[in-house]
């Protein structure tokens, strides 16, 4: 029996809700563990089915893990593998991250070529070339990467695209190379940031200036205690949701820097959003117009935020253009808003056009990707009628508790089983 979410729109969502901590975070946090023998305690990690594929991940290379509170792991213990299981790494690309750990403490890392969301080709060659120019020699064999390094030695690195996974993959790399390393065109996201501060805390040297990262390898990390920061896109998804019900509600517990993008579309939408120290207000009580949305790397419009705002577009006063320039494929959602009623054509495989209807009608819809779920949701809690939405395990990936905090926020919502 699997189950499916059926979602009683029409209701706007009213309240406070508060935001856990970043799974974008989390991931590479946990990944970098791996660096010290020395306990490392996590706080504000959130409870998600990604995150326990990370938690299996390392507990397989060897650490042990407890978890103190439902939100703090305390990690301890040392690797005692060098092979990245196949199954783990093919659930969630995030898990390719253990490469660098893996190479830099027991010099040779086997990890199977990576899976995760159905969202486009998403190589790993940046990744690759990065690490080769740390001395990282590269084969490859039935699907698995093998990267041998005796010592890594610091480099200049330019990235051609400032991906997120491979500024990360290389900070990890570099902060236990043997001299300086300097990356440019590095990721800016907050999640990148917030590995650098992690890093730092366990006695690595890294200076960042805007896209610049530069690391001094250090010859061992120690352990340290680190609070993940808060979800910028899980806050952002209920920011919209908010608005796309016309509700009235307040996200704490998340960072109104990091969300600046949303909230400055939103406005110019002509909703009111009111910016506190960690919170943020929604009003929605004007029909929203319609926007130009084009995603690019932070500090532009996040790419994870591209299908849940198409959903609110598509009530949106006017016509819509949505831009997507970070992934090639990903327009997951849009066969299913059309199911509910939104007037979405494709011009080509990066762009949408939307003319906002005046509303959206229940249907039966399926999740392909965690974003495009969290659209449908968003789309549903706006509707009229019942939407029944599968595919939640794609759901379950980057929310949690959503069903609780939906329902917090006034939205008759729950799971109900349905037979395969
Ligand atoms: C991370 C986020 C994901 C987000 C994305 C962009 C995590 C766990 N996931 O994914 O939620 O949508 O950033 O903000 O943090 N690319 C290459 N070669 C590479 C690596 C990437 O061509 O070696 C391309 C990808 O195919 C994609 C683009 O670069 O088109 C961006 O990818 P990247 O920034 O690496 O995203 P992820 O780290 O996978």
């Amino acid at each position: 029996m699997t189950e499916q979410l059926l979602i009683r729109g029409g209701k706007p969502l009213e309240g406070r809700i508060k935001v856990p901590g970043a799974k974008n975070s989390a991931l590479p946090l946990l990944a970098a563990s791996l660096l010290t023998d020395d306990p490392v305690v996590l706080k504000n990690v959130p409870p998600l089915k990604d995150v326990g594929t990370m938690l299996s991940m390392i507990r397989e290379l060897g650490k042990n893990i407890e978890t103190t509170d439902q939100r703090t792991v305390r990690i301890t213990g040392g690797i005692a593998k060098n092979s990245a299981p196949e199954e783990l790494v093919r659930r969630m690309r995030a898990s390719f991250l253990v490469l660098s750990p893996l190479l830099g403490r027991v010099r040779e890392a086997v990890v199977p070529l990576p899976g995760g969301c159905n969202i486009g080709t998403r190589p790993v060659d940046l990744h690759l070339n990065g690490l080769s120019r740390l001395g990282t020699e590269i084969g490859q064999a039935d699907g698995k990467i093998i990267a041998r390094a005796k010592k890594l030695r610091g480099n200049e690195i330019f990235l051609d695209y400032p991906s997120v996974g491979t500024t990360e993959q290389l900070l990890m790399a570099a902060v236990g190379a043997e001299g300086e390393t300097v990356i440019f065109n590095g990721a800016q996201e907050p999640e990148v940031r917030d590995l650098v501060n992690f890093l730092v805390e366990l006695g690595a040297d890294i200076e960042v200036d805007g896209s610049i990262l530069t690391v001094r390898g250090a010859d061992e990390l120690h352990g340290g205690e680190y609070e993940v920061l808060p979800d910028r896109i899980a806050g952002g998804t209920y920011m919209i949701a908010i608005a796309a019900t016309g509700g009235h509600a307040t996200v704490d517990e998340v960072r109104p820097s990091t969300l600046k993008q949303l909230t400055l579309k939103m406005r110019k939408s002509g909703i009111t959003v009111n910016e506190g120290v960690n919170s943020v207000e929604v009003i929605g009580d004007n029909r929203p117009k319609n926007l130009e949305v084009r995603t690019l790397p932070y500090p532009g419009f996040p790419t994870d935020l591209q299908a849940p705002i198409s959903a609110l577009l598509t009530i949106a006063e006017g016509k819509s253009v949505v831009k997507e320039t970070v992934f090639d494929s990903r327009f997951g959602h849009v066969a299913e808003l059309r199911k509910m009623g939104a007037d979405i054509s494709v011009p080509n495989s990066s762009t949408l056009f939307i003319n906002g209807t005046d509303g959206l009608r229940g249907a039966k819809v399926e999740a392909t990707d965690i974003r495009a779920g969290a659209s449908l949701v968003i789309a549903g809690l706006a509707s009229s009628g019942t939407t029944e939405v599968s595919g939640l395990e794609h759901i379950d990936r980057g929310y949690s508790q959503l069903v609780e905090n939906f329902q917090d926020l006034n939205a008759e919502l729950e799971r109900s089983k349905i037979d395969e």
